[in-house]
């Protein structure tokens, strides 16, 4: 688990929010509920959640406020989401965002 729990300035955490499971490609995971898809896959030691549409070079965490959708990933009942801002919520199930169709590749949607 990649989490702060002591900060040198901010101290120790003080966080009530309850732990809960969850997947990501399958795998299963813990999180702390409501914090963002991202944070708790980071804690999680998760830093790749989809590949570029025309390198498949790995993506995931960016700019972190919404604007850049390179932290997109599948959530289960929603679609395409972004992981920064997607509220974890208890067995959410999170697979690797899917490369979409793309005119210089000709990659086709699967
Ligand atoms: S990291 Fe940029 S939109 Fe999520």
């Amino acid at each position: 688990m990649e989490r702060i729990v002591n900060h040198p300035i901010l101290g120790p955490r003080k966080d009530s929010r309850r732990e809960v499971s969850f997947t990501f490609n399958g795998q299963r995971l813990t999180g702390l509920e409501g914090e963002p898809v991202a944070a708790a896959l980071l804690a999680a030691g998760i830093r790749i959640w989809r590949r570029h549409e025309e390198s498949g070079s790995p993506r995931g965490l960016y700019c972190a406020i919404g604007h850049c959708m390179e932290c997109r990933l599948l959530v289960e009942g929603m679609g395409l989401a972004r992981a920064c801002l997607t509220p974890l919520k208890a067995n959410m199930q999170l697979a690797e965002g899917p490369q979409l169709p793309n005119e210089i590749t000709g990659r086709k949607l699967t």
